[in-house]
């Protein structure tokens, strides 16, 4: 039986975390999708087109630890803003997603256009300072030198412009349920998301 979950938000919003803590608990398996981005964004920057390098991606790609880097995520959020890019990566998600036994996929339009039948949607989001505090703390956990100033405003350039591109923009699925992670632990976070899908579970 496949059982979809469904987790979209903003960068640093938290559904990277809840989406792996999610996955541990069930037994799923879990793809991040801003990866693929970043994937095709890491190889734009190399000089590669971005439409060639989505077409001919490969899942090993996605291990590179140089993916997680804010030059990187920019290029991915511009990489995603161009239509045969994005439908480019759709069978493979869409395949991830009904596999048997259970998957997670975290990204920005896993609910609305992915999996719009998944059987659990959350939309994951927090005040832009917590995330840029958050995403500051992990840059800095790995050696980068950033300041939170700088930071926040690479967040808004990409939330501005994943936002508002006209293909699969990020937003709330209309029966997706919202949960701000600004005032909550990752433990409450996640023991919230696991109690909805527990309840989803119950349906289904
Ligand atoms: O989640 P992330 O920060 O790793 O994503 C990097 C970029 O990829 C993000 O700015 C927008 C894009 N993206 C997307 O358009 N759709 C997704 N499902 C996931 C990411």
């Amino acid at each position: 039986m496949s059982f979809a979950v469904a987790i979209d938000g903003p960068a640093a919003s938290g559904k990277g975390t809840i989406a792996r803590a999610v996955a541990a608990h069930f037994g799923f398996l879990h793809l991040d999708t801003g990866l693929l981005y970043r994937a095709v964004g890491r190889q734009m920057l190399d000089g590669v087109p971005a439409l060639e390098a989505a077409e001919a991606l490969t899942p090993d790609r996605l291990n590179d630890p140089s993916l997680r880097s804010a030059e990187v995520a920019q290029a991915a959020s511009k990489a995603a803003a161009i239509p045969a890019v994005r439908a480019a990566l759709v069978d493979f998600q869409r395949a991830f997603a009904r596999r048997e036994g259970g998957a997670v996929l975290d990204g920005r339009d896993i609910g609305t256009v992915i999996c719009p039948d998944a059987e659990a949607k959350l939309f994951v989001i927090a005040a832009p300072e917590i995330r840029a505090q958050r995403r500051c703390a992990e840059l800095r956990g790995k050696g980068a030198e950033v300041s939170e100033a700088e930071v926040l405003e690479d967040l808004r350039v990409r939330d501005e412009r994943d936002m508002t591109r006209p293909d699969a923009p990020l937003k709330a699925a209309r029966d997706a349920v919202t949960l701000d992670t600004t005032d909550m632990s990752i433990e409450d976070a996640v023991a919230q998301a696991i109690n909805l899908i527990d309840r989803l579970r119950a349906k289904a």
